[in-house]
């Protein structure tokens, strides 16, 4: 059945350079027509984003999610930033309260909720966290283990981008090559300090690249929960050797699909449910390779 927009409907939208992979429109508008809100949700590219900035402004746009490159540079043309975004220094949810905008930061809840949920324990605090990769999604992931208790050891192919964010979570640097000796040093010598989780934010392994793995195989064993944020495809070779390995694994999907639901809840007041958002981006990511 086709939508009917009226001069009422609201209209939501990504801001994003490219934006065409985006599955943001495809959960946002399946939620909307869901819970009968009449509002849509679409995808514009923008060299500039105070162009979207000026956009939300001027033509009432409710909210807005953010991705890359812009989650950081977006933070000077808000009018408030919410205090874990501005932390992590990177939004990517934007709501305009009556031409104010305010910029929220999804992303790290989205990576630490599907991790705690994977812990018997459910919770991060005291685990040894070691997250691989210092950029953008690694801050995010960073600043919210950090802030459930976690000990973090950032794990970066380039000392300096890696030792800065160490220092900014209060955590340790190692260098990929290092981890990935170090930690089968480890697995013979098990009085050494051991790694409980592992979190993968670089896009090693990500299509084409599939038999890509920044982890060494042989430091896994079945004590340690492996997460990866890529999602294309969803079971990367870092899971498939962790899953072989015995350990817990958590994939890419669970973190978009928590992002976006946390960004829908400020979209629009409702906790929408998880399990229908993440079947409807499996059916559609079915569709694409048929
Ligand atoms: P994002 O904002 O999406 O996290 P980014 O800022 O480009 O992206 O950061 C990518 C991270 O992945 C960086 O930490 C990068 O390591 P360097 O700091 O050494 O560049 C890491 N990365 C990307 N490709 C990698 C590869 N092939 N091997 C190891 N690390 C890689």
């Amino acid at each position: 059945m086709t939508k009917l927009i009226t001069p009422a409907t609201k209209l939501y939208c990504i801001f994003g350079k490219p934006v065409s992979h985006s599955m943001s429109p495809l959960i946002h508008n399946m939620l909307f027509n869901k819970f009968s809100i009449d509002a849509l949700y679409l995808a514009f590219q923008v060299n500039d984003i105070k162009q979207g900035v000026d956009a939300i402004k001027n033509l009432g746009i409710k909210g807005a999610s953010i991705t890359i490159p812009f989650k950081e540079s977006i933070l000077e043309h808000l009018d408030e930033i919410d205090e874990t975004a501005r932390e992590i220094g990177a939004v990517n949810t934007v709501i305009n309260k009556d031409g104010y905008l305010w910029g929220f930061n999804t992303d790290c809840a989205g990576a630490v909720e599907p991790l705690k949920e994977a812990l018997s324990e459910n919770s991060l605090k005291g685990k040894n966290i070691s997250i691989i990769g210092a950029g953008g999604a690694a801050r995010a992931v960073a600043f919210g283990a950090k802030k459930e208790g976690g000990n973090i050891t950032i794990v970066n192919r380039s000392k300096e981008k890696g030792e800065v964010l160490a220092i900014e979570v209060n955590g340790k640097y190692l260098s990929l090559s290092e981890f990935n000796k170090q930690a089968s040093i480890n697995s013979i010598n098990n009085n050494l300090e051991h790694t409980d989780i592992i979190i993968n934010t670089t896009s090693v392994g990500m299509t084409p690249n599939i038999d890509e793995s920044p982890v060494n195989p042989s430091i896994l064993n079945k004590k340690m929960t492996v997460m990866d944020i890529v999602y294309n495809p969803l079971e990367t070779k870092l899971l498939k050797d962790a899953d072989d390995a015995g350990c817990k694994i958590v994939d890419g999907l669970s973190m978009f699909i928590h992002q976006g639901a946390a960004q829908f809840e400020l979209f629009t007041g409702i906790k929408p449910p998880r399990q229908i958002m993440r079947e409807s981006v499996l059916k559609n990511m079915a569709k694409k390779h048929q």
